[in-house]
């Protein structure tokens, strides 16, 4: 090998070596501002404090004390082997913006039921980048998860508070957003979006008393996933074991994680279930939601 050869050789590798570095350089930059400048949704996992508290934080301030459980009770899922315990997969999904938590939508699946529960969801209305693709980001995640992981799944169903009289512009618009984004969830997945006609009634929270949490009248709203073609009604026993999942699963095992004395709980809850049992149709009319 001549002189010139060596010299040469010695070129090309140093040159290789600045290229790689150039590369790792770019690579980095690139990461850095997707995981800055772009929202991504994440599981909230045991252990990562800071997304937790996060969470805590823009859950206690978007949602109404009356309406949900204590957070404490609410992280308590975040160990699996909760749910495990009732056969339930309950998660909640968080959507960061600048690493920071600027959504979240929570999930309970019941695995003997097959039904999907979303009983929360929420952002943070400061953060513009959030109010414009946080629900949305979350949505899809969701949409994939249900057709990946819960193949299984027959329905999604979620509550929405029914509109009253002494309801504030704001909180108008919110339940009307809350339809507007389930509605596209109902297109994502391909199917119909339904309001369950019932006299449905969400309990009162499993840690407050019935009269410092007054029942309150919901509308029961339900995505049917093994058929894509219009519904006209549900059978009585299909509408029943919605409620079961939802009363028995949710929130009576709520009531059991919060506190040892659930025996007045647990009446409560089957003298709502007896009273649907009594009063309910052998048919029950699904209204479609407008597309
Ligand atoms: C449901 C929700 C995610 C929809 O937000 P969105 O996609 O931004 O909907 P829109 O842009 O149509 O906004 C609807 C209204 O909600 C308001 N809003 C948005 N985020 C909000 C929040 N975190 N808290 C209070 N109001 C909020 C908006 O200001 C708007 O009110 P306006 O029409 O008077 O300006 C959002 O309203 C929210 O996070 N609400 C708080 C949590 C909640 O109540 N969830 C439902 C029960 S689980």
């Amino acid at each position: 090998m001549t002189l010139n050869n060596i010299y040469n050789s010695q070129y090309i590798a140093e040159i290789a070596t600045i290229l790689s570095l150039i590369n790792m350089f770019i690579l980095f930059v690139l990461w850095t501002v997707k995981t800055l400048c772009y929202p991504k949704v994440i599981v909230l996992k045991k252990g990562d404090t800071r997304h937790i508290n996060e969470f805590i934080d823009l859950y206690t301030d978007t949602i109404d004390p009356d309406y949900r459980i204590p957070s404490d009770l609410i992280t308590i899922y975040l160990d699996q082997s909760v749910g495990q315990s009732r056969n339930l997969v309950d998660m909640i999904y968080v959507c960061t913006y600048k690493n920071t938590v600027c959504g979240y939508l929570k999930i309970v699946y019941s695995n003997d039921y097959k039904i999907l529960f979303i009983p929360y969801m929420g952002i943070d209305r400061y953060e513009q980048k959030a109010r414009n693709k946080a629900v949305t980001l979350m949505l899809n995640k969701l949409t994939k998860v249900i057709e990946k992981r819960f193949i299984d799944c027959n329905s999604v169903v979620f509550e929405i508070e029914k509109p009253k009289h002494l309801d504030t512009k704001n909180i108008v618009s919110q339940k009307i957003a809350r339809i507007r984004h389930f509605t596209k969830l109902s297109k994502k997945l391909d199917r119909f979006l339904y309001k369950i006609d019932i006299d449905y009634i969400q309990p009162s929270m499993p840690t407050e008393t019935e009269d410092e949490h007054p029942e309150e009248k919901c509308l029961l709203m339900y995505i049917p996933l093994k058929t894509s073609t219009k519904m006209n009604h549900l059978n009585k026993k299909e509408v029943m074991q919605v409620i079961s999942f939802l009363y028995k699963k949710v929130y009576q095992f709520q009531k059991e994680l919060a506190s040892h004395d659930v025996d007045i709980y647990c009446k409560y809850i089957d003298k709502l279930i007896n009273k649907y049992e009594k009063n309910l149709h052998q048919k029950v009319n699904l209204i479609e939601f407008i597309k």
